[in-house]
């Protein structure tokens, strides 16, 4: 897999995500190419990554193995017109825009296209994504973008693309449910008195830990939860008044809405 040609079409958040991963995994910044309208971009990406950088989409599109299209989902449309004439016959196309159906794609690009599509999630900046793939294309299609995908995180399959609505609302819109919690729990420890920077770096790292503790222990999260809430403390005390307060249900009927937009986004 390091030997493939890796071409980004937009060199974005989410695009310099995966090339940090692919450079820090060994992928020589030789072997990516990406194209970018903005020249600033361009030269930021090729001086920090070491990657070639181009302005037409055309040129990147000509010389991927796998090509990533990490423009946003209303960009999309524009940018692949015309790219397919380009494309090698062999060639992977995964797409990262949210909402954005394979069968449009496929209708953009021009049917024989080999695309995947894939739900990334932000805190692939930082190596810890969770990416889920779906494709109709062959194995080998699959193997390439888990190759990019595992780069900045875990990535898995879906046997339905229809999956993909509850994959958005899940691990797609997910990080911003975690990080209100955090909100909530740094500004009420303000309310309670600690200094705002201290707060801050307890409700983070309380984050961080109990994201360690779920992604590592062989426990499921209601067990998790049940061994540090010993009956009639604290924890005790916060969880029977979140539940009184119908946190659970806000949660569930939360992930329901983010779902049912996905659906209506995707028209
Ligand atoms: N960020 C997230 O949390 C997240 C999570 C899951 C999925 N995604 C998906 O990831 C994709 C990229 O998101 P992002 O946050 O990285 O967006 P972004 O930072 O706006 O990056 C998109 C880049 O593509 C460039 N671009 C626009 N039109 C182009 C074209 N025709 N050809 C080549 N490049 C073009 C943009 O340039 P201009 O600035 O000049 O337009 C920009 O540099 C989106 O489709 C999004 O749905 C993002």
């Amino acid at each position: 897999m390091q030997d493939l040609t890796i071409a980004f079409i937009g060199g974005g958040n989410m695009a310099e995500a995966l090339i940090a991963g692919l450079r820090r995994a060994g992928h020589a910044g030789e072997k990516i190419i990406v194209s970018d309208p903005q020249q600033q971009r361009r030269k930021f990406l090729a001086e920090q990554y070491l990657v070639r950088t181009v302005e037409d989409n055309s040129v990147a599109a000509a010389a991927a193995d796998l090509l990533v299209l990490a423009m946003k989902p209303q960009q999309m449309k524009d940018a692949l017109a015309g790219l397919s004439e380009h494309l090698k016959a062999d060639a992977s196309v995964i797409s990262i825009a949210a909402g954005v159906s394979s069968a449009a794609m496929q209708e953009w690009l021009g049917s024989g296209a080999n695309i995947v599509r894939v739900m990334p999630n932000t805190p692939a900046l930082v190596g810890a994504g969770m990416s889920v793939l779906f494709s109709d294309a062959g194995e080998l299609h699959k193997a390439r973008a888990e190759y990019l995908l595992k780069a900045c995180g875990e990535a898995v399959r879906v046997e339905k693309e229809a999956q993909m609505h509850a994959v958005t609302a899940l691990s797609g819109s997910g990080p911003a449910y975690f990080f209100l919690l955090a909100e909530v729990m740094q500004a009420t420890g303000e309310k309670l008195g600690l200094p705002a920077e201290l707060a801050a770096k307890l409700a983070a790292q309380t984050a961080l830990g109990a994201g360690k503790m779920l992604v590592e222990s062989d426990r499921t999260s209601e067990q998790l939860r049940h061994q540090v809430t010993s009956p009639g403390g604290t924890t005790q005390a916060a969880l029977d008044m979140m539940y009184e307060m119908g946190l659970p249900a806000a949660v569930r009927q939360g992930v329901v809405a983010a779902s049912k937009r996905s659906e209506e986004l995707a028209g």
